[in-house]
């Protein structure tokens, strides 16, 4: 009897727990209503390639993730991973906001042991449900040699994605998962995982979970915006903003006023991109942002805001040095 690897399956909700009394429809169902258990139970494949516990750690559509959700999900993946003969963890979750609790994941944990979050576009009820195959593949690769040493990974569709990267591109196509700038770091067909390329950071900050989180917001720059916004969320104490900017970091003339005068009162301003892809530069010294706003590099807004929380909920004093918060962003 050969003696399979112990893999730890902790459910947090999403359309893969979903349930829907119409298995023709796709798109008219209830998120998070099947407990992990009945999950596992569909995919009797399972028992051929793990020896599987499973706890129920959230049962949530993904948006309206909250940080309390984040914060007990990294204590039990915390938790697991210390524990000997415990070989990976597995995380299912909603679609809709995974990349950002898998940027949260990839921040604190120091994953000794492969942790792995899965998904699904199609609710477990529905005809050709993507669920039970993208968490079958999730358990292959937190299994799997080639996924040591590789920090948080994200599986769906056949592929492995670092945490870092991938981002969700699509409103309801099965291959909806993409990491737009760098590409996936492997894939899986069956038995075979092969995970050839190395993460832009396997490495990562390992920074704690917070126990306060700051106010962080997210604002896009687009045709004619108004301050207003800033303004009042500057008001209300906010203590970073992450700006969805134009093109390579472009912000309209009217944010860049409101932005700096946030700036100047202390509150942390980021630059990402709202295309999709590729880095935002950091400005030459002579322009006039230059040492004001930073660069999230090649984070999108989203991720950009889960690093500025854990950043600041950290070193608070960090909003105000912003040469400081661009070596933690080009670092990450
Ligand atoms: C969710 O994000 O929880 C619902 C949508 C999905 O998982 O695809």
């Amino acid at each position: 009897m050969p003696q399979f690897p112990r893999i730890v399956v902790l459910a947090t909700g999403g359309t893969i727990a979903g349930g829907s009394a119409n298995p023709a429809s796709s798109a008219r169902y209830q998120a998070a209503t099947v407990p992990v258990a009945t999950l596992l139970a569909a995919v009797p494949a399972l028992q051929s390639v793990a020896r599987i516990e499973a706890e129920q750690v959230a049962q949530v559509d993904s948006k309206d993730m909250v940080f309390a959700f984040w914060s007990a999900l990294a204590a039990r993946v915390r938790h697991w991973s210390g524990e000997p003969d415990v070989a990976g963890i597995v995380v299912t979750h909603g679609t809709d906001t995974l990349e950002e609790t898998a940027m949260f994941l990839h921040l604190t944990q120091a994953c000794p042991v492969p942790v792995v979050l899965t998904a699904a576009m199609r609710p477990s009820t529905s005809l050709s449900a993507d669920g039970p195959l993208n968490l079958l593949d999730a358990v292959r690769v937190a299994a799997h040699p080639d996924a040591r040493g590789k920090g948080v990974l994200v599986v769906l569709n056949q592929q492995v994605h670092a945490a870092r990267d991938v981002t969700k591109a699509h409103t309801s196509a099965v291959d909806a998962f993409v990491s737009p700038s760098c590409g996936p770091l492997g894939f899986v067909q069956d038995d075979l995982v092969r995970i050839p390329r190395v993460p832009v950071r396997a490495d990562n900050a390992a920074l704690p979970a917070p126990q306060q989180w700051p106010e962080v917001e997210i604002i896009a720059s687009y045709a004619q915006p108004g301050r207003v916004a800033v303004d009042a969320m500057v008001a209300a104490g906010v203590r970073g903003l992450v700006v969805a900017a134009a093109g390579n970091g472009s912000v309209h003339e009217t944010l860049v006023a409101a932005l700096k005068d946030a700036a100047a009162t202390g509150v942390a301003v980021v630059r990402s991109s709202r295309t999709g892809a590729g880095h935002v530069a950091i400005p030459p010294v002579a322009d006039p942002v230059a040492g004001v706003f930073v660069s999230a590099a090649d984070l999108n807004p989203y991720k950009a805001r889960v690093l500025l929380l854990l950043a600041l909920a950290q070193e608070p004093g960090l909003a105000a040095e912003p040469d400081r918060l661009q070596a933690l962003f080009a670092s990450v």
